[in-house]
């Protein structure tokens, strides 16, 4: 029988690249996402990661099929989202938190259970270097990654004495779909003492991810993870200069990071 694994966030971006690199690796794997993935080796599961309801249906399945085994959760879905906090919808930042926030709670209360059965039970929660800190009008982004973080890091010790490892990586900037899929304010509706600002930190953004890392590299980053046999808490992928950045914000005194990071984002 081969090793389960289960990828959240199929059907685009490093998920898509993830799903099927496990497949010719041996694995048997299942793809999850809202939509339909069709992608070689790869069975595919829909559902909203915000609904626990859903997500208990498609482990319900997916443990149908596997004779109940689940070896390697892989947690890539996630969504963006741009705005000021004075004015963002707040359904808006609510959707981002739903999604990246509470999708990855449920996705653990989902599979712990069958994954804490497995020998060598894995699970790698999908965080970003956003979420070491605060970027400018990414806040609901940054604080639902931030809060993934946390999330890990509690859940890791919680596991201590079980074979079940936990890991939380943070890539850098990948060119993905992400920013033409996400909900961005549009700048008219900013106060004009955010808007120069918004709009220089939003093309900022979007060139970053334009020329990011490519969703076949993180892929490969990460079965590099998942191959380790001892997890550390843990990974950043991405260029020098963003890994250096979450030691720095960590080490810099509060107004000196402040500076960098708005040197950077205008
Ligand atoms: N791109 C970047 O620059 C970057 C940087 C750092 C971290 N990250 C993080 O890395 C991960 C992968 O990013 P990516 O750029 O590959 O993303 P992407 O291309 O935008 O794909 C996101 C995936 O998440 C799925 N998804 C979104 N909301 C969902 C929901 N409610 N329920 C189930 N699936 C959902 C989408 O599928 P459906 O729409 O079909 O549901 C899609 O498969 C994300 O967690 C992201 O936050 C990305």
């Amino acid at each position: 029988m081969p090793n389960v694994a289960l990828v959240t966030g199929a059907s685009s971006g490093v998920g898509e690249a993830l799903a099927p690199l496990l497949a010719t690796r041996g694995w048997m794997v299942f793809g999850l996402s809202r939509r339909a993935v069709s992608l070689p080796g790869v069975t595919s599961l829909q559902a909203d990661i915000g609904d626990a309801a859903a997500l208990d249906r498609a482990m319900t399945e997916l443990l149908g099929i596997s004779d109940g085994r689940l070896d390697a959760v892989l947690h890539c879905a996630g969504v963006g989202g741009a705005g000021a906090v004075e004015s963002m919808p707040a359904e808006r930042a609510r959707r981002i938190m739903d999604t990246n926030f509470w999708g990855s709670w449920n996705l653990c209360q989902a599979t712990l259970p069958a994954l804490r059965r497995s020998p060598r039970g894995r699970l790698l929660l999908v965080s970003s270097i956003a979420g070491h800190m605060g970027i400018p009008f990414r806040s609901a982004y940054c604080a639902s990654k931030a809060a993934v973080i946390a999330l890990s890091d509690s859940l890791r010790l919680e596991l201590r004495g079980s074979t079940t490892q936990v890991a939380c990586v943070s890539p850098g900037d990948i060119a993905t779909n992400s920013i033409a899929t996400q909900y961005r304010q549009p700048a008219a509706e900013l106060d004009e003492l955010y808007r120069e600002r918004y709009r220089r930190a939003d093309d900022a953004m979007a060139g970053n991810v334009e020329h990011g890392m490519s969703a076949a590299f993180v892929a490969g980053e990460m079965v590099k993870i998942l191959d380790k046999d001892d997890l550390g808490p843990h990974y950043v992928i991405g260029a020098p200069v963003q890994k250096i950045s979450t030691l720095a914000q960590r080490l810099l005194p509060g107004r000196a990071w402040e500076w960098v990071l708005s040197r950077y984002y205008g």
